[in-house]
């Protein structure tokens, strides 16, 4: 295992940091988790060096920490940092931040926490937090020694991430980054500006939430044909420790077989490690992704609200999603809420607003029909 420095906290951490979202190939909150296989991933990472485990209140029905605690019982939590959140949606005063922290510590078994995150937030939730005093909450728990640095998740664009990093001393910032997210939310760029303040990064969904494991055949073609043989998994880890910003990758992994993988390939990989060709070959292969796109909707909104409310640019993109990645858009949790909330193309009456509105032109009344039907076909 290779370990890096954490920016201006000048602690080690390993390079490949468990998540505890995914443990039975589980989305977070929807399924009952296996406790004793949980159990037992979290100590094989560990046993094979991994010392940063991230978690959340909320994932998997809110059992994650609960198996977590268990998991770093039996001289276990001495070895690891443990990285949990604070979901807005479940304090309002101080009171209940006092008391979501004081749950999470009893559940994780251990009297403090070592990364605090504020999670997944964008301005709207920042600025939330910070009606409610969570600034001020951090700065206390830090100094009782409840937690040990002040955090924050990030899912936004990019001017909310620069706008929440320079609006308070954070200690640590968890961004998504893969090679397909360069320009997505905060990005290339968030990435280096985090760097340049000295504030470490933790990378989630380095994989896409799994999606870049397996290869479409365009882009296996362009793998196959490097001379070093590489799997996919691999190259995007590869890519991603390449950046001296990134501290720790983060990967859910739901059998012993990634945990395996994953310790095998992080045990290879260092910023700066990418020769000129191997950069090459990870920009064409973005290329080949990008040329599966089924249609050029950036999401700008410019067509919402539909007077009939389809959900148009989340029919697109998990189009476009389903197309990139050869996945099966009938499981796309976006479509099963699109179609739950009665925001689906059938809906459509062909009125032509958005057509009028779209500025990238798009034929939407065509393309929706094509696309609800190759989706729930
Ligand atoms: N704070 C937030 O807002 C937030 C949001 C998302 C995630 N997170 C955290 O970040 C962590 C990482 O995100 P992620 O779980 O989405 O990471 P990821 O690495 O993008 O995806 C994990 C998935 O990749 C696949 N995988 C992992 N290693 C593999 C290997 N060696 N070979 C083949 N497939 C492999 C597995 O997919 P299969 O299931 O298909 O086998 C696994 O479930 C999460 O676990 C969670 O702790 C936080």
């Amino acid at each position: 295992m290779k370990y890096r420095t954490m920016g201006k906290l000048g602690i080690e951490a390993s390079a490949f940091g468990l998540g505890c979202m995914r443990f039975n190939g589980a989305a977070s909150g929807d399924s009952v988790i296996d406790e004793a296989k949980a159990i037992s991933l979290i100590r094989r990472a560990i046993d094979g060096g991994v010392t940063y485990l991230d978690t959340a209140y909320v994932y998997l029905s809110r059992t994650s920490e609960i198996v977590l605690g268990k998991a770093l019982q039996d001289g276990y939590r001495e070895k690891v940092t443990i990285a949990t959140k604070m979901p807005s949606e479940a304090v309002h005063d101080r009171a209940s931040m006092e008391a979501l922290l004081s749950e999470e510590l009893g559940k994780l078994q251990t009297d403090h926490i070592d990364f605090y995150l504020m999670h997944g937030i964008n301005k709207e939730k920042w600025e939330y937090f910070k009606s409610i005093g969570a600034p001020q909450f951090f700065d206390d728990m830090k100094k009782a020694g409840k937690i040990r640095y002040k955090c924050f998740s990030f899912h936004g664009p990019y001017d909310e991430f620069e706008y929440i990093l320079n609006d308070y001393d954070w200690d640590m910032v968890q961004i998504q980054y893969n090679f397909m997210d360069i320009n997505n939310q905060a990005g290339t760029k968030g990435l280096e500006l985090a760097g340049k303040k000295g504030i470490p990064v933790v990378i989630m969904e380095g994989l896409l939430g799994g999606r870049l494991s397996k290869a479409p055949s365009n882009v296996q073609a362009l793998y196959d044909a490097f001379p070093v043989k590489r799997s996919p998994v691999e190259w995007a880890f590869r890519w991603l420790c390449n950046h001296p910003e990134v501290s720790v990758v983060l990967s859910g992994c739901n059998e012993e077989s990634q945990i395996d993988d994953n310790l095998r390939i992080f045990d290879t990989v260092e910023s700066g490690i990418m020769s000129e060709e191997e950069l090459k070959l990870m920009d064409n292969v973005r290329e080949a992704y990008i040329s599966r796109t089924k249609i050029g909707c950036t999401g700008c909104r410019y067509c919402m609200p539909c007077p009939n409310g389809v959900n148009i640019p989340g029919i697109f993109s998990a189009w476009n999603n389903a197309s990139l990645y050869d996945t099966d858009p009938r499981n796309d949790w976006n479509i099963r809420q699109i179609r739950e909330k009665n925001h689906g193309a059938d809906h459509c009456i062909g009125c032509g607003a958005c057509e009028a509105a779209c500025p990238q032109h798009l034929n939407i009344i065509e393309s929706l029909q094509t696309a609800w039907q190759e989706m729930n076909g």
